[in-house]
């Protein structure tokens, strides 16, 4: 079965990552916004197969234009669609928790199973629904995990003593799966809420940090408040910080500045959402598991659009 790649605007350097590594071709898909607001797809020649990359950070807009793409892909003959979002917004909301709350990720996670064939996305954030099955009912899931794409980033950058540091306690499966290759000691905390970018954490026995290096890790940077509480607490401790590592990073130069001026001098992390901080590649990682899922078949002429 043929197959090809598109992406929407704004992604393309992880798009064409992941193109080249399944061997096939990159397509832009062109968006025009009518003054309205309204947007116009147009989609390049498809495979059988169509992978859309699209990473849903500022998600509303784009999960129109990934719904619109894919109905451009099928009209143009492809007879599967997949979507690629290498980070899937509208996750975290996965219940109302007042009275009268959309729960979006049910409701958008509907729209991505009516619309595609497939999804794969990198380390979700799942919290109450345990898997990405249930999020998409009825279409392929897959998750990929950041976490040894991560570790053998920071392998090079960590000593023995380094402690990995989680805010709350949905971060504890990615900081030990981080923790875990690179033989790592690691801290969870626990985290209260109060408000967009207000966070309380409490940093269980910050003693045991007291002059070692602390490394902070997460799967989301959004605003940065939860790592600048961390650091806070944790240099208040004595521990000699060394940075973060989250595998999405929604911030801009101005958060990370922000950020620097809170103690967090580097961020790191992988290249699913296009930032600054975003530079460790995953599309190997992706590759594979497409691979794997027998969604792009093994061997240059059947994986190209002919
Ligand atoms: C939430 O539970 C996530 O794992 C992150 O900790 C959170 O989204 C980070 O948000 P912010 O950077 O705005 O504090």
């Amino acid at each position: 079965m043929s197959a090809s790649l598109h992406f929407l605007p704004g992604c393309e350097a992880a798009a064409m990552r992941l193109a080249a590594a399944l061997g096939i071709d990159g397509r832009p898909v062109s968006v025009r916004r009518f003054p309205d607001g309204e947007s116009l797809v147009q989609v390049a020649e498809s495979g059988q197969t169509a992978l859309l990359f699209c990473p849903l950070d500022h998600p509303d807009a784009k999960l129109i234009q990934v719904l619109l793409a894919a109905s451009a892909l099928r009209d143009r003959g492809a007879t599967r669609v997949m979507l690629v979002a290498p980070y899937l917004g509208y996750m975290r909301q996965d219940m109302a928790f007042s009275p009268g709350e959309a729960v979006s990720q049910r409701l958008i996670g509907g729209l991505i199973a009516r619309g595609f064939d497939g999804l794969v996305t990198v380390d979700p954030h799942l919290h109450r629904t345990a898997r990405l099955e249930d999020v998409v009912p009825g279409i392929a899931a897959l998750v990929v995990s950041a976490a040894s794409t991560i570790a053998q980033a920071i392998a090079a950058s960590v000593t023995a003593d380094t402690i990995l540091v989680g805010p709350d306690a949905e971060s504890r499966q990615w900081v030990e799966a981080v923790a875990a290759p690179l033989g790592l000691e690691t801290m969870i905390g626990e985290k209260r809420r109060l408000g967009d970018r207000k966070v309380e954490i409490v940093l269980p026995g910050t003693a045991r940090a007291a002059a070692r290096p602390a490394m902070l890790v997460d799967d989301l940077v959004s605003s940065g408040g939860t790592l600048l509480e961390c650091a806070r607490q944790l240099a208040s401790a004595g521990a000699i910080l060394r940075g973060a590592i989250a595998t999405h990073c929604l911030a801009d130069a101005d958060d990370l500045a922000v950020l620097a001026r809170g103690g967090i001098d580097r961020v790191l992390a992988t290249d699913t959402v296009p930032g600054p901080a975003s530079t460790i590649a995953m599309a190997p990682a992706l590759a594979a598991a497409i691979r794997r899922a027998g969604w792009v078949e093994h061997g240059t002429g059947m994986a190209r659009v002919p």
